[in-house]
C-alpha cells in the first residue's frame, strides 16, 4: 500500500472513510514519526467519522496504534529512533502506515509486549484502568454492572474487575458473548438489546449495583440509573446507541440521591505523568498475566470501512486492529 492515510471530510458513514496517498515529512519540535505495526479501531473512531465527536474538517481519523519510531524533533528527549511504541490519543490520524505523533503521548514498549497486543489493549486497557480506579475506585465484593462486556475495553474491564474482586454483571446481545464474558470474568451475564435489563439486575442483586459503567448511552440510560443501589454511582463513558437526550438532574434524587459522571480518558490521561502511570499500571498487569489479549480481529489497513460496518453493527467482540 503507497503511503498515505484515511481522513474524513465529510461526516457520515463508513463510506465517507478516503484514502490519500500522501508522503509524511520529517518530525517537527515534540513530535515523532512512527511507522505503524499495528492500528486499534476504537468505538471514538467512528463518533468521530460520524460528527457526533465533532472534529474540524479535513480530519485524520484512528487514536491508537503501536510501532516503530523512524525520526524524532527537536526537544524529544524520552524517545529514540529505533524505538518500539504505543500511543493513545493526540490529533486523530493513527489510521495510516507512517504518520507524525506528538511525543509526548507515545510510551516505549517493553520487549516482551508485541505490537499488535499493545495496540490492541493500550488505549482500551487504559480507559479500563481510570474507569475502574478513578472515576469510581472498585473495591472488593462490590457490584459492577458493566455492559458491551465482550467489546474491547469490556473484556480488558472484565479481566481487572475480577483481579480486584468485584462481583460483576456483564450485559452483552447475544449467546457467544455471554459465553466470552462469563470466560473473561463476569459473574453473571444479561443478554440485553432493548434496554430492558434493570429487573434482571434486581433479582441477581435485589438493593442494586454499586456502579454501572455504560458505555451504550441511549437505550440504557434509564434501565442503567434504575439497576444501581441507593447512592450508587452511573458511569456513563460512551454513546455506542446515540447521545442520551437532556436530562431532569431531579431524576437523580427521585431514584436514589445517585451519583452521575460522564468521562472521557483525554481529563485522566492529560498529563504526561498521568499516562506514564496508566501505563505502568496496565503493563504490569500484562506482564503478570493479569490482563490478557481477548479475541483479535486483523483487517488489512485498506478495509478500515469494513472494520467500522462490522464494529457499529455489534457484530465483533475483543479488539479490532489495522494492519499497515
Ligand atoms: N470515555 C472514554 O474515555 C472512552 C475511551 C475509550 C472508549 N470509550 C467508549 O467505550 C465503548 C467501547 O469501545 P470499544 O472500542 O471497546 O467498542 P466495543 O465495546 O468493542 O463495541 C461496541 C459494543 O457496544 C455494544 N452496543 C450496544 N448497543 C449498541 C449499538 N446500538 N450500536 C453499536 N454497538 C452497541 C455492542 O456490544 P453487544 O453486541 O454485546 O451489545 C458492541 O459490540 C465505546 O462506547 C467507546 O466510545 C470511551
Amino acid at each position: 500500500m503507497a503511503q498515505g492515510g484515511y481522513v474524513v471530510t465529510q461526516p457520515g458513514g463508513a463510506e465517507r472513510l478516503e484514502w490519500v496517498a500522501s508522503a509524511v515529512g520529517q518530525p517537527g519540535p515534540g513530535q515523532i514519526r512512527l511507522r505503524h505495526d499495528a492500528i486499534g479501531v476504537n468505538y471514538i473512531d467512528i463518533y468521530h467519522r460520524m460528527g457526533l465527536y465533532p472534529l474540524p474538517l479535513p480530519t485524520g481519523i484512528g487514536v491508537e496504534g503501536a510501532g516503530f519510531v523512524e525520526a524524532v524533533g527537536s526537544d524529544v528527549t524520552h524517545l529514540s529512533i529505533g524505538d518500539r511504541v504505543v500511543y493513545a490519543g493526540g490529533q486523530p490520524g493513527a489510521y495510516a502506515n507512517v504518520r507524525l505523533i506528538q511525543a509526548d503521548r507515545a510510551v516505549r514498549l517493553p520487549e516482551e509486549i508485541t505490537s499488535q497486543t499493545a495496540a490492541a489493549l493500550f488505549f482500551k486497557g487504559l480507559t479500563a484502568q481510570y474507569l475502574i480506579k478513578s472515576a469510581y475506585q472498585v473495591k472488593a465484593g462490590e457490584w459492577v454492572l458493566l455492559h458491551a462486556a465482550a467489546g474491547g475495553v469490556g473484556i480488558v474491564a472484565l479481566q481487572w474487575l475480577k483481579h480486584i474482586g468485584a462481583n460483576v454483571i456483564g450485559i452483552v446481545s447475544t449467546e457467544e458473548k455471554a459465553e466470552l464474558a462469563r470466560a473473561y470474568g463476569a459473574s453473571h451475564v444479561i443478554i440485553d438489546k432493548e434496554g430492558n435489563f434493570s429487573g434482571k439486575v434486581r433479582e441477581i442483586v435485589p438493593q442494586g449495583v454499586d456502579v454501572v459503567y455504560d458505555s451504550v448511552g441511549k437505550a440504557t440510560f434509564t434501565a442503567s440509573l434504575d439497576s444501581l443501589r441507593i447512592r450508587g454511582m452511573m458511569v456513563s463513558f460512551g454513546m455506542s446507541s446515540g447521545k442520551i437526550p437532556p436530562i431532569d438532574l431531579s431524576i437523580l434524587g427521585a431514584k436514589g440521591s445517585l451519583y452521575f459522571t460522564r468521562c472521557t480518558i483525554a481529563h485522566y490521561m492529560a498529563s504526561r505523568t498521568q499516562l506514564e502511570a496508566g501505563a505502568a499500571d496496565l503493563f504490569s498487569m500484562i506482564a503478570g498475566g493479569i490482563i490478557k489479549s481477548g479475541p483479535v480481529t486483523n483487517y488489512a489497513l485498506k478495509d478500515a470501512p469494513q472494520a467500522h460496518r462490522d464494529l457499529e453493527s455489534r457484530r465483533t467482540s475483543g479488539s479490532l486492529l489495522l494492519i499497515p
